[in-house]
């Protein structure tokens, strides 16, 4: 058994190329992304990770053309639709995190119930991102502390990294290990900035519906091998491991 991380949080990007490539609309690249993350989150689960996070909306993504985002949301529309029980039956915990003020009623609804159908689950705890900004986090995480500054229940000076980050939306839950993009771009755009501070990071040229077991097991076995220090030099980490 190989070390394996508990949290992996995934850009999933190239959906719009793949189509291009093959001379299809974005909404059928948008299809296979979305069986992609299907069979990502049965393989994940497979592997014993605790945690998967997938960006599958930002903050940004609203400047795409009208008729784009409306086909988005209806996929994830129908793809809850689909797959709750499914993610139910095998254990999975469903959690949407982002700003939820621009969501249709619809969606809100439906997001909703999965949430609380899935919510004693003990398995995988599946992360959607929708409407999420990792800038957008942390700036509710402030304001919550300085509404407590204005109330009188904290001092300025006991803001650390630790309140803050007992205010951002994945509090409970450990930090990414483990973040992949695909498509070749090398960004982060946007994703759970303040989470990523030690995350290893895995970029591959792999169009997200091409992304496959293979290139999963690629990506752990490259995260397996890596050292994490945490700031630490490599001796102080040999000295407590013997
Ligand atoms: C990136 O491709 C993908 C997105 C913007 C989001 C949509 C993601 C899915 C449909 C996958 C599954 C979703 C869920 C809810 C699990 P792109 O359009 O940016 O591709 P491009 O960069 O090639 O144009």
């Amino acid at each position: 058994m190989f070390n394996i991380p508990r949290h992996v949080a995934i850009i999933m990007d190239g959906n719009g190329r793949w189509a291009k490539q093959r001379f299809m609309p974005r909404l059928a690249g948008h299809r296979a992304g979305m069986e992609a993350a299907r069979q990502v989150v049965k393989n994940c689960a497979k592997r014993q990770i605790k945690v998967l996070s997938l960006f599958a909306f930002s903050s940004e993504n609203w400047r795409r053309p009208a008729q784009e985002v409306s086909h988005l949301m209806d996929l994830f529309l129908t793809g809850l639709e689909r797959e709750a029980q499914m993610l139910h039956e095998n254990n999975v915990q469903l959690r949407f995190i982002g700003d939820r003020s621009r969501l249709s009623e619809k969606l809100l609804k439906k997001i909703s119930d999965v949430e609380a159908l899935t919510k004693p689950n003990a398995g995988l705890v599946l992360i959607i991102a929708v409407d999420y900004g990792g800038q957008w986090d942390i700036t509710q995480a402030v304001q919550k502390l300085a509404r407590a500054v204005e109330d009188g229940a904290l001092r300025s000076a006991d803001i650390t990294a630790d309140s803050i980050a007992a205010h951002l939306s994945f509090a409970d839950l450990p930090d990414p290990d483990l973040f992949i993009r695909t498509s070749g771009e090398l960004r982060m755009s946007n994703f759970m900035l303040w989470q990523l501070a030690y995350a290893e990071l895995f970029f591959t040229d792999v169009l997200w519906p091409d992304f496959s077991e293979k290139e999963l097991d690629l990506a752990l076995a490259h995260y397996a091998k890596r050292e994490r220090r945490y700031g630490h030099s490599s001796e102080q980490l040999s000295e407590n491991s013997c």
